[in-house]
C-alpha cells in the first residue's frame, strides 16, 4: 500500500511533475522504426505526456520535435521534409533536427527596432532604426529531444542537458536480426503494467492454458501456485526470482530482470534469449507496451512472427479489449483456458492491468507475500524520483563507459536441483560452459 502522496509521484509522467523527471533521466522508446519508413511521412506521437512530430530529415536520420511550431503552434506532423530539416505549412519556417529554426523565409534580412520600445518589432515606421543582420531565427530554439536508432525502435532522450550514455544491454547490442520489436496500447497508468512482470505467481492462473499440457512451464506453474519469491538488486534494476517445488529433489526456478526505469526481461519459450516489455508513458493514462523478442543464438524470422501475431492487433492496437471484454469466451474457460480471452499473454496482462482502472489507488490495495517483488521495485522507483529531485544520477543511467555494462540482465527458465542456490545460478553455468569450451 502507498500513501496518496506516493502513488502520485509513483504514477505521474508530464513536465514538471517528480516522475517525469525521474523518468526524462533514460533513454526511451518513441516510436518503431518500421513507423517511420526512410522518405515516409513526418508523425505525431504523444510521449510522457508531451506531444512532439517525429521525422527522419533527408538523410534518413530520426529527428524528434514538439510537435506545435514556434512561430503560431501549427501542426508540424504534416510538414515538408526538405532542405535539411523539417519545414512548417504555415509560413514555411523551417527546423533541424536539434531544434535549431534554419529559415524564416517570411522575416525580412534586416530587423527594425523602435527607438522607444524595448522590443523589434517588424513593421518599420519613422522612429524606427534597422538593426543588422536578424538574429531572430538564432534566438528560435524548438523543443528538440536527441533519438538513436537501434534494435527495430527510435529511442529518445527528453531530459536535461547531455545524454547519459545510451545503455550497453545485450538485446539492444544484438544484430537487428536478433531482435523483434512490435507494441501495444495499454489504457493505464505505466506503472500497472510494468508492475505485471515483477508478480511472476500470476502464470499460474491469468496465463493457464489447460491444453498446454505439453509445455513443461505451464505444468509447473499450475503445479506449485504458491512459489518462493526472492527479489535481489542490481545495477540495472532488479533480479527477481520465483522458485516452484517440482517432483523429487528438483525446484523450477525462474529469473527475470526489472530494468529501470520501466522495462522487464522475462525468460521466452525455447531459444536462448528472452523477451522485454517496455512499458513507454504516453500519458498518466495511457502507455505503450514495447513487447521485445530477443534470440541470443539464432536470428528471429520476422514474417513468421509477425504472420503468428496477425489477427492480434490493429494498428498497434490489440483486437481484444476492453471495449469487446476481450472477447471472454466462457466455453473455452471450461475447456482450454483459465480466462477465456484466448492464448496470447499480452491480452491476459492487458486485461488484468487495464482493469485496475486508469491510474490504480494504491493506497486501498492489499500486499501479500507473492508481491514482494512489486515492493521492492516501487522502492527503487521512489528513491529514483528522491534522487533526481536532490540532482543524484538515479540507478541504472550511466555517464561513464566503465558503468555501463550490465552483464547481470538475464531472464531465464531453469529446473535445479535443490541443493543449487538459486542466486546467480546462470553465472556457474556460463562458467561451466567456459570451462567446457577450454577443456
Ligand atoms: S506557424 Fe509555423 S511557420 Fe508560422
Ligand atoms: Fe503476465
Amino acid at each position: 500500500m502507498l500513501t496518496k502522496e506516493e502513488n502520485d509521484r509513483l504514477t505521474g509522467v508530464g513536465p514538471g511533475t517528480p516522475g517525469g523527471a525521474f523518468l526524462r533521466r533514460y533513454w526511451i522508446p518513441a516510436a518503431l522504426s518500421e513507423e517511420l519508413p526512410a522518405g515516409g511521412a513526418p508523425i505525431p506521437v504523444r510521449l510522457l505526456g508531451e506531444d512532439l512530430v517525429l521525422f527522419r530529415d533527408e538523410t534518413g536520420k530520426p529527428g524528434l520535435l514538439g510537435i506545435h511550431c514556434s512561430h503560431r503552434g501549427a501542426d508540424l506532423s504534416y510538414g515538408r521534409i526538405e532542405d535539411g530539416g523539417l519545414r512548417c505549412l504555415y509560413h514555411g519556417w523551417l527546423y533541424d533536427r536539434a531544434g535549431r529554426c534554419l529559415e524564416q523565409p517570411g522575416e525580412p534580412a534586416m530587423r527594425w527596432s523602435h527607438s522607444g520600445g524595448r522590443n523589434s518589432i517588424d513593421s518599420p515606421t519613422s522612429d524606427a532604426q534597422p538593426v543588422l543582420p536578424s538574429s531572430f531565427r538564432e534566438r528560435i530554439r524548438h523543443p528538440a529531444y536527441p533519438c538513436i536508432e537501434q534494435a527495430g525502435i527510435i529511442f529518445a532522450y527528453m531530459g536535461p542537458g547531455e545524454p547519459p550514455l545510451f545503455p550497453s544491454y545485450e538485446f539492444l547490442r544484438a544484430p537487428d536480426r536478433h531482435v523483434f520489436a512490435t507494441k501495444y496500447l495499454s489504457v493505464c497508468n505505466y506503472v500497472q503494467g510494468n508492475e505485471g512482470n515483477f508478480d511472476p505467481q500470476h502464470l499460474s492462473f491469468l496465463h493457464r492454458i489447460f491444453t498446454s499440457r505439453e509445455d513443461f512451464r505451464q505444468a509447473y506453474h499450475a503445479g506449485d501456485v504458491c512459489p518462493t519469491i526472492d527479489p535481489v538488486e542490481t545495477n540495472f534494476g532488479l533480479h527477481l526470482y520465483a522458485v516452484r517445488k517440482v517432483r523429487g529433489d528438483e525446484h523450477f526456478v525462474k529469473v527475470r530482470s526489472f530494468i529501470m526505469p520501466s522495462a522487464g526481461a522475462v525468460a521466452s519459450r525455447g531459444e536462448a534469449g528472452y523477451n522485454v516489455n517496455w512499458h513507454v508513458p504516453i500519458d498518466d493514462e495511457h502507455h505503450w507496451r514495447y513487447s521485445i523478442t530477443f534470440s541470443r543464438t539464432s536470428p528471429i524470422d520476422a514474417e513468421t512472427v509477425r504472420r503468428e501475431r496477425s489477427g492480434m492487433a490493429e494498428n498497434y492496437r490489440l483486437q481484444r479489449n476492453k471495449a469487446n471484454r476481450y472477447l471472454q469466451d466462457r466455453e473455452e474457460m471450461r475447456t482450454e483456458t483459465f480466462i477465456g480471452m484466448g492464448r496470447n499473454f499480452a491480452v491476459h496482462d492487458t486485461f488484468a492491468t487495464e482493469g485496475e482502472g486508469p491510474i490504480y489507488d494504491r493506497t486501498v490495495e492489499h500486499l501479500g507475500y507473492t508481491d514482494r517483488g512489486i515492493i521492492v521495485m516501487r522502492k527503487l522507483m521512489l528513491q529514483a524520483i528522491k534522487n533526481v529531485e536532490s540532482g543524484i544520477e538515479p540507478l541504472g543511467v550511466a555517464r561513464e563507459p566503465a558503468h555501463n555494462h550490465y552483464p547481470d540482465l538475464v531472464a531465464q527458465d531453469d529446473v535445479l536441483s535443490r541443493d543449487v542456490p538459486w542466486r546467480g545460478h546462470w553465472k556457474r553455468q556460463e562458467e561451466r560452459e567456459v570451462a567446457g569450451a577450454r577443456r
